[in-house]
């Protein structure tokens, strides 16, 4: 349990870097009082451009590739049987680290750049459907928040899938219930910080991405 919580909480840590607030207060903007509020890459997109978006994706996967690479390096040798799912605690902070800093009061982002971080670290091969899905749907529906809530989806039933399969050789057959578990906590998580949009879904008022469209809320 002591693995775990080191885990969750050096994710936890990095996850706290405030990518998109930080780019918005550097081109004179608190995002959060733009577009619809959020601070994540969709937002940056929308509220600053192409630039400011790519950047706070960058910055916003990069601090849960880094978080898991952290715990990689550190417990692959001592604890090759149990490093998988440290890794997934990791990411786990990283995201609840962004959608809940301390100091925004526990107000923070979505955390669909970070979950993709975690893809990218955690288990690359789960990258093609997600993002295929993603710009599938984002291109069909025009609805950002859709294609996100798409990753959150594939990334848990691909995670039990190779699982199953024997990917993430596990000392365990718990360790990999475990996994599975936390899965389902970041889909349930991240669906739960998208309740927002999907009310504005309901109401046929969410935003439909556009590049040329800025500061719509
Ligand atoms: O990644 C967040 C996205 O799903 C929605 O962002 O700014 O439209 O609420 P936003």
């Amino acid at each position: 349990i002591t693995l775990r919580i080191i885990s969750i909480v050096i994710g936890y840590a990095l996850g706290l870097f405030p990518t998109g607030y930080i780019f918005g207060k550097a081109n004179h903007i608190d995002i959060r009082e733009h577009g619809s509020g959020n601070v994540g890459m969709t937002n940056a997109l929308r509220t600053l451009g192409l630039k400011a978006g790519a950047i706070t994706f960058i910055g916003d996967a990069g601090k849960a590739i880094i978080a898991i690479l952290i715990i990689y390096l550190a417990f692959r040798e001592s604890q090759p049987g149990m490093v998988k799912d440290l890794q997934l605690y990791a990411g786990l902070g990283a995201v609840l680290g962004h959608n809940f800093p301390f100091y925004f009061k526990f107000k923070g982002g979505k955390g669909i750049a970070c979950t993709a971080g975690v893809l990218i670290a955690f288990f690359p091969p789960m990258i093609p459907v997600c993002i295929g899905l993603f710009f599938v749907i984002v291109i069909i529906t025009r609805y950002v928040s859709v294609g996100s809530m798409a990753i959150l989806i594939s990334f848990f039933v691909q995670l039990i899938i190779y699982g199953q399969l024997g990917f993430f050789h596990v000392e365990y057959d718990s360790l990999l219930i475990e996994m599975y578990i936390l899965g389902a906590i970041f889909m349930i998580l991240g669906i739960a910080r998208h309740k927002a949009n999907i009310i504005r879904l309901k109401n046929g008022t969410e935003n439909k991405f556009s590049l040329h469209k800025k500061d719509k809320g």
